[in-house]
């Protein structure tokens, strides 16, 4: 399965959703999710993020390790997504940034 990662918080560019065969990204207020149960390892996805934040859950880096659960467990919370829609203003600014797992809005 596919993971959206740390550099996705306050980005959110939702290039990714445009993509999927199956309809397997949820939106958050700032980040979105993709069901581990829905993918099916298309690869797709991967290459439009501009944040680079969406990994095969094999290579994940290992300090984004936590997001596989983030992802199972927050798909089930939040609806599906699938138009892309404008982003933030500022997420230019965020991109890149550390430590926004403290700033995930549920
Ligand atoms: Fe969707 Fe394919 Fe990305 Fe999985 S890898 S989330 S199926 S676009
Ligand atoms: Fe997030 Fe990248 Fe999609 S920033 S919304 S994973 S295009």
């Amino acid at each position: 399965t596919f993971v959206v990662t740390e550099n996705c918080i306050k980005c959110k560019y939702t290039d990714c959703v445009e993509v999927c065969p199956v309809d397997c990204f949820h939106e958050g207020p700032n980040f979105l999710v993709i069901d581990p149960e829905e993918c099916i390892d298309c690869t797709l996805c991967e290459p439009e993020c501009p944040a680079e934040a969406i990994f095969a859950e094999d290579d994940l880096p290992e300090d984004q390790a936590h997001f596989k659960a983030i992802n199972a467990q927050l798909s089930k919370e939040w609806p599906v997504i699938t138009e892309r829609k404008e982003p933030p203003a500022d997420a230019k600014d965020w991109d890149g940034k550390p430590d926004k797992l403290a700033l995930l809005e549920r």
